[in-house]
């Protein structure tokens, strides 16, 4: 049975954590393929909120067995408090699955990431500032300790040795910043966190493959987004890692056949928190509307997002670069009571038309939205379960975009409840 891929189609919560809380109700596994605890998946069930930043959004159900793959970078200390969270709540986290072979987030990638920051000045990223991309910088360098080494405190001291010498260097010479002491980062990793964490300790390729040989349904629950992604997003405003859906292969150790169904996890509108190009961004009482109306507030970080009008033509290439199966469109009601909506159909820069990405950084830069007008609808849309009594003027927003993107749009999100969806299938 191949797995199922949620990944996001904008610059990030889309509402990915609803919508894989929703599907994982079929499934026998989730796994979280790359990115950390930059991520905040937010799930409201029964009326009861979750931000979950590391474990992946299927944990709420008993039956699920959800796996932190080799592809993420694991914060032991957040996973801890995270797994206590969740319990405090009555949520059973005995069935975590943490790859050995993913790499840790240290004390001195937080500290880098956010002294990298200070240093861009005006030209910051706008990141979460959580260790994510000085992490994958020593996973690249070969230089990175990973979640395996807490077994064996002999190799992780010798490897924290390697990684501290240079990184102390930095932190002192370049940065003026105090060294960190080994043995206090050795202390804290091997005898505070290394006992909490080393019973999920697990060889994940080995279970989500068992898992799909014996017919289960495994869904990858992808963090961050398309236009974040360290290749195909709006570089360098972008994460570290790869969250399109290739990605889910190489972080969670599965080839291309083995992938199925790909949903595509879009807003209805746009949002993005941290810096960057937005060509549809709206700087207008609309705007400020959509940060009201929809809670537009970072998850974990509590930043305002930028807004803006939906633009088909990022949903075009999420299309290609994911091979998106379907779409899942969120936050629908958030529209309500709108007169009209716009939609961007493409980019005008320099005088020149573009119907699809353009690669060049500048000129997504200077783009300009080509905008299409539809109506809105007057009335509340939260609480209708069938697609049939959703005002004509919503169905016509669909549709439209289904049109423009050429993939079906088969989830609608109506609210954030669990249970506030249209199945457009049924
Ligand atoms: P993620 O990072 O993609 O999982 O998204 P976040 O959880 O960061 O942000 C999405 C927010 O929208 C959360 O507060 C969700 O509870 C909420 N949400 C998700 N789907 C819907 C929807 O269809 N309607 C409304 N009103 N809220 C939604
Ligand atoms: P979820 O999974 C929205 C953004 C940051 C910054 C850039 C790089 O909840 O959708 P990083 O800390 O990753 O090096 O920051 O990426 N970013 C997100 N924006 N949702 C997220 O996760 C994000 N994770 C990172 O704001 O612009
Ligand atoms: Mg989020």
């Amino acid at each position: 049975m191949p797995a199922t891929v949620v990944v996001g189609t904008q610059w990030g919560d889309e509402g990915k954590g609803k919508f894989t809380d929703l599907v994982a109700r079929d499934m026998h596994m989730v796994v979280r393929y790359q990115g950390g605890h930059n991520a905040g998946h937010t799930l409201v069930v029964d009326g009861e909120t979750f931000a979950l930043q590391l474990i992946p959004s299927g944990v709420l159900y008993p039956h699920i067995v959800p796996v932190i793959a080799n592809g993420v970078v694991v914060d032991p200390r957040v996973l801890i408090a995270e797994m206590d969270q969740l319990s405090a709540k009555g949520v059973d986290c005995s069935r975590l699955k943490v790859s050995g072979n993913a790499h840790l987030i240290m004390p001195y990638h937080q500290e880098l990431d956010a002294l990298h920051e200070r240093h861009l000045g005006a030209g910051k990223l706008g990141t979460t500032k959580r260790g994510i991309g000085p992490a994958y910088a020593d996973r690249a360098m070969r230089t990175g300790l990973r979640v395996q080494d807490l077994l064996d405190p002999k190799i992780f001291r010798q490897k924290l040795d390697v990684a501290l010498s240079h990184h102390n260097q930095v932190l002192t010479k370049v940065f003026n910043r105090l060294a960190l002491d080994v043995d206090a980062v050795a202390t804290e990793y091997l005898e505070e966190c290394a006992p909490r964490i080393e019973p999920h300790i697990a060889d994940s390729v080995a279970l989500i493959h068992e898992t799909l040989d014996a017919g289960r349904d495994v869904l990858m629950e992808g963090a961050q987004a398309t236009f974040l992604d360290l290749d195909h997003g709006t570089y360098p405003f972008v994460t570290s890692s790869n969250p399109v859906s290739g990605g889910a292969c190489v972080g969670a150790g599965v080839g291309p056949r083995d992938i199925g169904r790909i949903i595509g996890i879009a807003k209805a509108y746009v949002t993005r928190v941290g810096s960057g190009p937005f060509p549809t961004e709206l700087h207008d009482e609309i705007g400020d509307y959509l940060v009201d109306v929809g809670h537009e507030y970072g998850t974990n970080t509590g930043r305002r997002r930028r807004t803006g009008w939906l633009d088909a033509v990022m949903l075009r290439q999420a299309a290609r670069v994911n091979s998106l199966s379907e779409i899942a469109l969120t936050k629908l009601d958030i529209l309500d009571g709108l007169d009209s909506l716009k939609v961007c159909v493409g980019y005008e820069s320099d005088g020149e038309r573009y119907d699809h990405m353009p690669y060049h950084q500048s000129v997504i830069h200077s783009a300009q939205p080509i905008y299409e007008e539809l109506p809105g609808w007057k009335s509340h849309i939260s609480a209708i379960t069938d697609q049939a009594d959703l005002p004509s003027e919503a169905t016509d927003y669909i549709e439209f975009i289904e049109q423009q993107v050429g993939v079906p749009i088969r989830l609608v999100g109506v609210g954030p409840g669990r249970e506030q969806y249209l199945d457009r299938a049924l």
